[in-house]
């Protein structure tokens, strides 16, 4: 089976976790884009939805779907969202494409973060997909040398402007073994906006498409289930 067809199969899957009336967060890629179809299909039954992203805002207009402000929603956010890597801790690199400061934003604001994948995004150790690092365009040099300094190597994403008028560095040849210290490291580098590290605010519910089926795990307090639907 083709990955986009485990990514789907995640998606999908992911419907069953909305409740009705819930206002729906909306990350950005192609998992998320067959999420996207597929919410279109109950939208009569959610209040909307809040984009992570112009290009999941497009989407979300074609399928007719109810975009709303976040400043203006005061119900709880259930968040679905892919992810590049993912560790056991469900622990996540995210910002392969570019929209990983609204997507952190809209993860924090949220009750539920759903993590839609398909299996090959699951790591041991996050690191070998680059590290996204949104950052304002004047810091880039300072910013540059500070990661050279952690042992990375950065380069600057081509021919890319963020959503938010900024500039992303990935960085490769990192090891993550503590992603919670280098996450608070990398924010305090004056100029950088969002690093793509998802570990103070991780998934509660991974649903994995696999060869085999379907796995979903949760992330909960006294209670690790592990379901294959
Ligand atoms: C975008 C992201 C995406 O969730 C991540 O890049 C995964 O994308 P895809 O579903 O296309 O594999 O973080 O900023």
């Amino acid at each position: 089976m083709k990955i986009d067809e485990l990514k789907k199969k995640a998606a999908l899957t992911a419907i069953k976790y909305i409740k009705e009336n819930s206002i729906v967060g909306i990350g950005t890629g192609s998992t998320v884009s067959y999420f996207i179809k597929a919410l279109s299909t109950i939208k009569k039954k959610i209040l909307g939805v809040i984009s992570s992203s112009i290009s999941s805002s497009e989407k979300i207009k074609k399928y007719g779907l109810k975009i709303l402000d976040l400043n203006k929603v005061f119900s709880p956010i259930i968040y679905v969202d892919g992810a590049d890597e993912i560790n056991e801790k469900m622990e996540m690199i995210k910002g392969g494409g570019a929209a990983l400061t609204k997507e952190k934003i809209i993860a924090a604001s949220a009750s539920q973060f759903i993590c839609i994948i398909d299996e090959t995004k699951q790591v041991k150790t996050l690191g070998n997909f680059p590290l996204p690092i949104e950052i304002i365009p004047m810091s880039y040099s300072f910013i540059k040398n500070k990661i050279i300094k952690l042992g990375g190597i950065p380069k600057l994403r081509k021919n890319l402007i963020t959503d938010n008028g900024n500039i992303i560095i990935d960085v490769y040849g990192l090891k993550i073994l503590n992603p919670s210290i280098l996450e608070e490291k990398i924010n305090s580098f004056p100029g950088v906006v969002t690093v793509g590290l998802f570990s103070k605010i991780k998934a509660d519910i991974v649903i994995i498409g696999t060869q085999s089926g379907v796995e979903v795990l949760f992330n909960k307090k006294n209670k690790n289930l592990k379901l294959m639907t």
